[in-house]
């Protein structure tokens, strides 16, 4: 279902090539420029968006096998991810229930006990309090009332959801609104992670907007990528989730193939980002692998970091292919780095001058315009409204 989901995508990138046409929304669209620094709407965001809507923290590759954890913060919470001893993904607040400290330090590893560092009280990855340091000295309390505090988890096409709020009423399966079918193509649960390294930018929209804009790739990435990629793309939405397809000759060799001979490398070519601060995109320098770019607001209206996760099919298991991949890295670094997070940090303090009262998302900006909706509609939804949100039936999938 969902390759054949891909294949009709790849005929529509077809067709718009050969006409050399794209999918266009029905207008051009404003968004007040307040929204990029106003210190209140970012506190909004952090709690109704960041804190309340699943994020994708972890890839399964970071987590392969049974003991393996990710201890890691996401918007100010600390967050620990293990698979149990049943092979299921846990995730938890990364704090001692004896008196808050932070359990596990930030990185991934592998065990079966987690010891907090202040008094030594200890937790199993399935988030059992198992050991109190001097029990008779402390006094008698009830281990089984003080595990660690579970968040609301699900892994799904070899990558990992998390809601940081335990509260949570929202199912992720129904965010996900099907799109997680498609991610499915890859096969992201048998790939390996290679690398993760992290780049400081602007305010986590202006960071963002960029992931979902092929109009300025010819232009800002001139003397990076090149000019070859074209500066059209087609947007393929479910739910908030949006995939970057572009009009693509490229695709004529194989528009007469049955659908199990299209290469699937080439179906899940494009960007593929999650709502809200996800973008998934492929590279083939020391063999084939994806970016996972994982953004997140700093410490202020204008700042965001963004880490970078590689994951890579194979791997690379030759001298070359690892100064290959590295250099893949250090590529996608430096041009995020300089190129598109150094023209938005310029951007955003331009943003906040009184010079203009709105930016612009033109009818080849669908994606953009279809973010920014959908962060308003989150912004205003109460907590009952939330799931009705994402009921769209998972097959039902808008363009533009
Ligand atoms: S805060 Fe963890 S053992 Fe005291
Ligand atoms: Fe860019």
């Amino acid at each position: 279902m969902s390759r054949a989901q891909l294949i009709e995508l790849a005929r529509r990138d077809l067709a718009h090539g050969r006409a050399r046409t794209m999918d266009l929304a029905e207008d051009v669209y404003r968004v007040p420029i307040e929204h990029y620094y106003d210190r209140g709407r970012w506190e909004a965001e952090l709690r109704k968006i960041f804190r309340r809507i699943p994020l994708m923290l972890a890839a399964s590759a970071e987590v392969p096998t049974v003991g393996d954890y990710k201890a890691m913060t996401a918007a100010d919470v600390q967050v620990l991810i293990t698979r149990t001893k049943s092979g299921e993904i846990k995730a938890f607040v990364n704090m001692c229930s004896h008196r808050g400290a932070k359990l596990v330090e930030d990185g991934t590893g592998n065990a079966h006990r987690f010891t907090c560092p202040y008094h030594a009280w200890s937790y199993n990855p399935d988030g059992d309090l198992i050991g109190v340091y001097s029990p008779n000295d402390f006094g008698a309390i009830d281990k089984r009332c003080y595990g660690l505090t579970e968040l609301p988890a699900l892994e799904r096409a070899g990558l990992i959801w998390v809601t940081l709020d335990q509260e949570s009423k929202l199912d992720i399966a129904q965010f996900l609104s099907g799109y997680d079918e498609l991610l499915a193509q890859f096969g992201f649960e048998r790939w390996h992670h290679q690398h993760t390294q992290t780049v400081q930018g602007p305010n986590w929209k202006v960071a963002y907007d960029g992931y979902l804009d092929y109009y300025h790739l010819p232009i800002l990435h001139r003397n990076s990528f090149g000019t070859e990629i074209g500066n059209k793309a087609n947007y393929y939405s479910w739910g908030p989730h949006t995939h970057l397809g572009r009009p693509d000759e490229a695709f004529a060799p194989y528009e007469h193939l049955p659908d199990d001979q299209w290469p699937i490398e080439k179906l899940v070519s494009g960007v593929w980002t999650i709502f809200p601060h996800i973008s998934i995109a492929s590279f083939t320098g020391g063999g084939r692998s994806v970016m996972i770019s994982q953004l997140f607001p700093g410490d202020s209206p204008e700042t965001s970091y963004t880490n970078q996760i590689f994951l890579m099919e194979k791997v690379p298991n030759t001298e070359e292919l690892e100064r290959d991949a590295k250099a893949q890295f250090e590529f996608l670094k430096h041009v995020v780095q300089n190129e598109d997070y150094a023209t938005g940090i310029a951007l955003q303090k331009n943003l906040h001058v009184g010079a203009k009262t709105h930016v612009l998302f033109g009818k080849n900006e669908g994606g953009g315009q279809r973010f920014h909706r959908w962060v308003d509609a989150i912004l205003e939804a109460s907590d009952e409204e939330l799931p009705k949100l994402f009921s769209t039936p998972s097959n039902e999938r808008s363009t533009g």
